[in-house]
């Protein structure tokens, strides 16, 4: 049984949002430099893309956050952050990137640990974001696609660490889990 019910955003519709993002931060941060946080571990593929986009001078750094433990099921709102920043962010220009916005919770956390380091600015980009579940005050400034409820995965969203390798995203198959 296929663990993809139904592709979502193909390949090629990937490729064409993450042009569009990286567009827009040239845009908006023209003259500027940028340090990059990537959030491991969903949005490496994202990353990656991304900053071949990007003709502003950017650094890049990362920060593992994880609040679903393995699998489907959120166990509450506490994420686990493990903070290896290399960079010095202070009175930098920083921009988050993350696969996908649902709560918040995890963002909100990370914005937090961020913000205390004083950054000139701090702003987020999502690939992906689930509005409707949002329980947070959390916004992202740069939003590659609205979806809805749905559990996805692909392009660097897992299901119990499996099928980040997917070159697309696809809605998971209930029969399967
Ligand atoms: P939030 O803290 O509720 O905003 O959740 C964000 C995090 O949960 C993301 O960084 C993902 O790692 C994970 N997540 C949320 N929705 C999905 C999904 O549909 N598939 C895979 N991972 C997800
Ligand atoms: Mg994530």
């Amino acid at each position: 049984m296929d663990i993809i019910k139904k592709v979502i955003i193909s390949e090629e519709e990937i490729a064409k949002i993450v042009k569009r993002l990286g567009n827009e931060i040239n845009e908006d941060y023209k003259g500027k430099k940028i340090v990059l946080i990537c959030l491991l571990k969903g949005s490496i593929l994202f990353l990656t893309d991304l900053m071949r986009q990007l003709t502003v001078p950017c650094k890049v750094d990362f920060m593992l956050a994880s609040s679903y433990k393995g699998g489907l099921k959120k166990f509450d709102g506490k994420v686990e952050i493990k903070d290896g920043l290399t960079i010095d962010i202070k009175d930098q220009d920083v921009l988050i990137v993350e696969d996908i916005l649902e709560s918040g919770y995890t963002l909100e956390h990370i914005v937090n640990i961020l913000n205390k380091r004083e950054p000139k600015s701090l702003k987020i980009c999502t690939l992906l974001d689930k509005p409707q579940l949002r329980a947070t005050d959390i916004q992202a400034d740069y939003v590659g696609k609205i979806i809805p409820n749905d559990f996805v995965l692909g392009y660097g969203l897992d299901y119990d660490e499996y099928y980040r390798n997917l070159p697309f995203v696809g809605i998971i198959n209930p029969d399967c889990i």
